[in-house]
């Protein structure tokens, strides 16, 4: 097929070639952006004096009409076009005729698709900042209707010690608060404009490139042409901010599987997030859960081809860069409609505090408490951690809970013990009492609530 570039050639790109060498199948994703960065490099050539302003009206005026037609269904995009860059190219000299083979005058593809990929992913990153917010929306609700539901909180998954199911969510929007920061940090860094940069040397024409950052809202036009048109490492942080999202979500998502099994019992979701199995009658699966979790390996796979791809290239542009698309734009869907299904299944999950709290009575989880106990009279804390050992041992042998010894057993392992130490491993008790900074003490967790609460206020 003739190419527009085909300025040396002679003979023809084979067809198998050009198929390889395609892009638009999945860059066409971005008319938009290409067409918004066009009409801002048309303007700033008028401005300039490099084009006449009877062309680079006519030029606006064509792209705008593109814009509409693509919108309007009326103009299908070509998918013989090598991509989005030359097809937008293409239909507007068809338009409006030998103006628009001056579009490109002073850049070239190299900073135009760094150019779309920046504005593509920062209108991507906003959204993604909106729907990971409604998802810590649904986490606040539960964790503020969850505040005296006392369970296990684990290590090795072994039960440890009480928590309420609100400090457990709350840890998750911890995670998430990071999350949007690294996304905000991405996007800010991000801002800078490479159009202009052109191949990768600059241009001999008079250009305005801080007019261009401005026109498409960027804080200011990148200082080196070189690493205007090399430069991935945008991508490169959005897929690594995309991949640790994922990995809280898919952390909740596999403790959201376990807390709906028979076994723990202390979630139940909602019929709408669940699924049933063609076999068994009595099934309710959690395969949304399932698939944020199992989702979380192509976006780590996406960071890792990136990485890849990139850690040999000699600067500046080289094709290899064009692989950069598939995998940005296939984390960005993933992470967004594992957000778009998160928020409204955590919000119907119904909570079992019966449940947990019967898991709380079991596995000796205020031995701890039975510890302090005796280190508030006056044993040392490894003594008293000992000695509660063995009460744990010997309650284990009878099959009783710590609540249940008689108080006369109690005073034969130690003369320190009294009434009171019932009330001290009372499970509510043991939560109440625990009032540093950031634990599960009800202050702790109003205080928690509360900064998340403004965390989503601010904008
Ligand atoms: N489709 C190309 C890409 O995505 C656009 C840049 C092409 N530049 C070039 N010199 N062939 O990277």
């Amino acid at each position: 097929m003739a190419k527009m570039w085909a300025g040396r050639a002679s003979g023809d790109t084979a067809a198998v070639a050009d198929d390889f060498n395609s892009s638009i199948p999945f860059d066409m994703r971005m008319y938009r952006q290409d067409i918004r960065g066009s009409i801002a490099h048309a303007r700033m050539l008028k401005k300039q004096g490099i084009l006449d302003g009877h062309e680079a009206d006519a030029i606006v005026e064509g792209l705008n009409g593109i814009l509409r037609d693509l919108e309007e269904g009326t103009l299908q995009i070509n998918l013989s076009a090598e991509d989005i860059h030359m097809f937008v190219e293409e239909v507007l000299t068809e338009r409006i005729g030998s103006a628009g083979k001056r579009l490109h005058t002073a850049r070239s593809r190299n900073d135009q698709v760094a150019l779309d990929m920046r504005l593509y992913l920062r209108d991507e990153i906003s959204q993604i900042r909106e729907l990971l917010r409604n998802v810590m929306r649904a986490l606040l609700a539960q964790a503020k209707a969850n505040q005296d539901a006392v369970m296990p909180g684990y290590t090795h998954l072994q039960r440890a010690q009480p928590i309420v199911f609100a400090h457990h969510l709350l840890a998750y929007e911890m995670m998430l608060m990071r999350d949007d920061g690294r996304l905000k940090d991405t996007a800010d860094r991000m801002n800078v404009c490479p159009i202009g940069s052109c191949a990768l040397a600059g241009t001999t024409y008079p250009t305005d490139r801080a007019f261009e950052a401005e026109e498409l809202q960027f804080s200011r036009p990148c200082l080196n042409s070189i690493d205007g048109v090399s430069d991935r490492d945008f991508c490169l942080e959005l897929l690594s901010a995309l991949s640790i999202l994922m990995m809280h979500l898919s952390r909740l998502s596999e403790e959201i599987i376990l807390w709906s099994s028979w076994e723990f019992r202390f979630i139940e979701l909602s019929d709408s997030f669940t699924t049933g199995s063609s076999i068994m009658p009595q099934k309710k699966n959690p395969d949304m859960a399932e698939l944020c979790r199992g989702k979380t390996g192509r976006v780590y796979g996406s960071l890792m081809a990136l990485l890849s791809a990139m850690k040999g290239l000699p600067l500046a542009y080289n094709k290899d860069m064009q692989e950069d698309k598939e995998g940005v734009f296939d984390a960005v869907d993933t992470v967004k409609m594992c957000l778009r299904v998160f928020a409204p299944m955590i919000e119907g999950m119904k909570t079992r505090k019966d449940k947990m709290r019967l898991a709380a009575k079991e596995g000796f989880i205020n031995a701890t408490d039975l510890a302090d106990y005796l280190t508030r009279k006056g044993l040392p804390f490894r003594e008293a951690y000992k000695l509660s050992g063995q009460i744990v041992a010997m309650c284990q042998e009878r099959g009783i809970g710590l609540e249940d010894v008689p108080l006369n057993d109690y005073q034969a392992y130690s003369p320190l013990f009294s009434e009171d130490v019932y009330e001290s491993i009372r499970l509510e008790e043991c939560v109440k009492r625990r009032i540093s900074f950031g634990g599960t003490g009800p202050e702790s967790v109003a205080m928690q609530l509360k900064a998340v609460e403004g965390f989503l206020a601010e904008a």
